[in-house]
Formats: C-alpha cells, structure tokens, sequence
C-alpha cells in the first residue's frame, strides 16, 4: 500500500480550496472529528484533512488521519501573523521548529495583586521539562520547502520558528516579547498541534505559512492569501513526489 501524504488545513474555504481544485476526483469521508478528501496529485495519493481552528482541532483531527490513512509525511498550511518588523504579508514561513507559545505557569498572585503576564513562565507541561522545548520540522521536507522557495516570487521565504496557541495575539508588545525571547517568525492555531502529533507517530511533519496579518508592522489580516500558501505547497508537494516515487 503507497502511504498517502496529509495535508491539513484549518479553513477550507481559504486554506484547502485551491488544493480540492488542483487534485479533482475527490472522495469526501466525513468524520465525527473531521472531513478528509482523498485524491491524487501527480498520481501519487494525497488526503487533505480539514481540521477547523485551534490546536485542539487540529491535534485531534491529525490523530484521526494518522491513524486512517497512515501518510508517509504530514504537511500543516495556510495563514499566519507576523512576529516581527521583518516579516510582512505574503511572506512564506518554513518552519524549522514549532511551539506552544501558550503553554504558561504563572507566578503566585494573592487575591487583590493582579496579573502581570511578563512574569509568566513558559514551559512544556511534559515530565522533568522545564523550559518551552520545541518541536522540529523535518529536515528533508524543509530542504524541498526551501528549494520550491527559490521560485516564490511575491515575497520572501523564509525559515525559522513558528510559535502556536489558541489566543490571537494583537498587542504588538506581547508578539515582539515571543519574537525576541523565542525568535518566533510567525503564530498560528494548529502548527504546534499536528507536529507534536506526527513526532509521537514518528511520521516526517513541516509547517507551511503564509503571512496574513503583522500588528507590529501594522499590515491587515487578509485570509484570502491563503490561496497563495496553497500554491506554494502544490509546487512543494509536487517536488516531494518526484523524491519518493524514484
Ligand atoms: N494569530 C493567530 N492565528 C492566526 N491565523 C492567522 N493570523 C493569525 C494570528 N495573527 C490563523 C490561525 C487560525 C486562523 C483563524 O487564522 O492559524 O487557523
């Protein structure tokens, strides 16, 4: 049995619509969970797996696809804020790793001291961990990302962290705070999610975005670039095939 390659994406109408067009054929399979397509691209299977938003979504519905169709990779797209002054809408993100930029311990408040966020510890919950420990993106999957990259001509490609969670931060002190400490490129609901899922199934995961939104450059959130991700990761998935079919 060929192992199908997923792709994920957590809004169909933006993020997946130009995938269902390019793969045709399609075979919709609803599940409780999710809605997966599956089809062809270049002949090779491919399953396109509609998680909706958040990391609990998308957690959830990569486990479900994993588990059904097995993939020989796993590939998270679509739209992302900017963490920094650098990074400006229709920039591609690679992923080199990921993060749960949510996952706090706070100091002890008494009733009446308030919240003071800049006193927030960031950590895994996961035994005899600490610090926030990222997850990494597959070496062979970044290296096509950034071949198929050497195309991309609206903006620039670039490769670094992605942070995830399920707040979408607009205070541009707080995405500069994620930018500076943890060198965040971008954030997003679900990234985080599917590759620590895909790292515990041992399957080859990466990260594709597309930025759409930077407070701190004060640029828009425009979702429709999500058709561009989807662009991009077509060129990507082709590149991919051609490697494993030989
Ligand atoms: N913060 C968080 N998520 C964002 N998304 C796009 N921009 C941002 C942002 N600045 C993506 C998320 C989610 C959807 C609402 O858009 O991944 O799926």
């Amino acid at each position: 049995m060929i192992r199908p390659i997923m792709i994920n994406a957590a809004m169909e109408d933006v993020e997946m619509n130009i995938l269902k067009e390019h793969l045709g054929n399609l075979t919709k399979v609803e599940d409780k969970i999710c809605t997966f397509y599956e089809g062809c691209l270049d002949g090779y299977p491919v399953i396109l797996c509609s998680t909706s938003e958040g990391l609990i979504n998308a957690a959830v519905s990569t486990s479900v696809g994993i588990n059904k169709y097995n993939p020989i990779a796993v590939i998270v797209q679509g739209v992302a804020g900017g963490h920094g002054f650098d990074i400006h809408k229709s920039d591609i993100i690679i992923s080199s790793d990921v993060i749960n930029i949510n996952s706090v311990k706070t100091s002890i408040r008494k009733i009446g001291e308030g919240v003071d966020t800049t006193k927030w510890e960031h950590l895994n919950f996961k035994h005899g961990r600490k610090e926030l420990v990222p997850v990494k993106a597959d070496e062979t999957l970044i290296k096509i990302a950034q071949q198929v990259g050497e195309n991309y001509t609206k903006k620039n490609v670039i490769l670094g962290r992605i942070g995830s969670g399920d707040i979408w931060n607009r205070e541009a002190d707080r995405i500069l705070m994620f930018n500076n400490k943890f060198g965040t490129l971008c954030e997003d609901m679900e990234s985080f999610a599917v590759l620590q899922v895909a790292e515990k199934y041992d399957i080859p995961s990466i990260s594709i975005r597309i930025i759409s939104n930077n407070e701190v450059n004060s640029e828009i959130y425009d979702r429709n670039l999500g058709y561009d991700c989807q662009r991009f990761v077509i060129d990507f998935v082709k590149e991919y095939i051609k490697g494993i079919s030989k």
